[in-house]
């Protein structure tokens, strides 16, 4: 059976760490950066080098197509993102890009061509870290957000999403979505332990769970850090403080536990001798059961007045973004399985604790992922990494999959 070419795939991730390499050889390559746009420059040169056709849409995801005999034919999609955490790693996301790439350059060299059109896709902004809620290029594409909401996000400069696009020039012209797909695969890391632990290379995904996303405002008052007697202040980060302690708490009042991160916190005026006056932080909440994300979500806001009502603050609690379990398409997933089959390559189903881009296409076309292992399930963590061999399986499962819905008819 045709098989991808490992060196090449494991090169080409490689190449593409450099562009926001950090001092642990991780990658910190904010969404629409300069880097963020380096990297896709280098993605959208390797894809015209493969004789693809690339187009970008108005909220700047990148298409690269590869025709099929049948022109009309509803496309096959992969793909995944490219811009990564601060200190990320150098596969989450990438590797689902590079993937789909090398199964085009297989195929090429095969000479051999698909009924059915492949395209692969570089999704804008998916990690929420410069700019929130996330997944928002995928989002806009599938309708689940506004093209103008995307555009209009703002990052901790100001920077809207809009403008990010036009200074590294991902500003396309093309309409998001509106056009009919056949499948789509997203291959991805597993960023957890459990196909290392159980020494298997390829993990079918039949799902991802819920999450709920807020922002937390606390408000208390400045004051001099040296003269404001202690039982006469309203420190906000005090309160904040409090209520991050109880929600680490809250997560142990159900079983199974929820997950529930603070992930990020910022102090007003953040200045060493006046005692902060507000506080922003971020809650991040997921679990399969979105009954006990509703119960949490009550929850942590009656904890947050409590703790605001003792120390005489104020406190706003917004959800930002919610998202219930996705289940992905049983056809498409035993599309994934028969191809690891027919490999031979072992295989077991694993659902998913993160979010993805293909948690969004999934509303609009049948829908499905495949992991392979990253060493000690570390992610999100410049330590992050694979074994070439597990990249390798996955990417030869992903090509047979393609194959399967695409149609392989005819040798060049
Ligand atoms: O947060 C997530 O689950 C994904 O890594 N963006
Ligand atoms: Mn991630
Ligand atoms: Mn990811």
């Amino acid at each position: 059976m045709l098989r991808t070419n490992p060196d090449r795939l494991w090169d080409t991730i490689m190449h593409l760490a450099q562009f926001g390499r950090t001092a642990k050889g991780g990658v910190g390559r904010a969404a629409l950066s300069e880097m963020d746009g380096q990297a896709r420059d280098c993605f959208v040169a390797w894809c015209e080098a493969a004789d693809l056709k690339v187009r970008v849409d108005r909220i700047g995801n990148i298409f690269a197509r590869r025709a099929g005999t049948d022109p009309e034919a509803a496309p096959v999609l992969t793909g995944s993102h490219l811009d990564t955490q601060p200190l990320g790693g150098k596969f989450d996301g990438i590797y689902g890009v590079l993937a789909g790439l090398e199964v085009m350059r297989s195929l090429n060299e095969a000479g051999l061509t698909t009924r059915a059109p492949l395209e692969v896709v570089v999704w804008t902004d998916e990690e929420s870290w410069r700019f929130s809620p996330g997944m928002s290029g995928s989002s806009v594409f599938c309708g689940g957000m506004d093209l103008d909401r995307g555009l209009a996000a703002v990052d901790a400069q100001g920077v809207t999403v809009a403008q990010a696009l036009m200074q590294i020039g991902y500003s396309g012209e093309h309409d998001p979505g509106g056009f009919a797909i056949d499948s789509f695969f997203e291959a991805h890391i597993e960023q957890g332990p459990v196909l290392e632990s159980e020494n298997i290379p390829v993990g079918i995904v039949p799902g991802a769970q819920g999450q709920r996303c807020f922002e937390v405002l606390v408000t208390g008052a400045e004051g001099h850090a040296g003269t404001l007697p202690m039982d006469r202040r309203r420190d906000a980060l005090l309160g904040a403080a409090r209520m991050v302690d109880r929600i680490n708490a809250l997560a142990f009042e159900f079983e199974p536990h929820p997950v529930i991160t603070v992930g990020r916190l910022q102090v007003r005026p953040n200045s060493r001798n006046t005692i902060p006056g507000s506080c922003r932080f971020s809650i991040d909440a997921r679990h399969p059961d979105d009954q006990v994300l509703a119960s949490v979500d009550v929850k942590l806001r009656e904890l947050c007045r409590q703790v605001a009502g003792r120390t005489g603050l104020e406190v706003e609690v917004e959800l930002e973004s919610r998202r219930t379990t996705v289940h992905f398409d049983t056809a498409r997933l035993d599309t994934l399985r028969q191809a690891a089959t027919q490999l031979g390559i072992a295989h077991r189903d694993i659902f998913s604790g993160a979010g993805h881009d293909a948690c969004n296409l999934a509303a609009i076309t049948p829908t499905a992922m495949l992991f392979v292992p990253c060493e000690k399930g570390i992610s999100h963590n410049e330590l992050e990494s694979a074994r070439r061999e597990d990249l390798a399986a996955g990417c030869d499962v992903l090509l047979h999959a393609m194959l399967a819905r695409a149609g392989a008819s005819v040798l060049n």
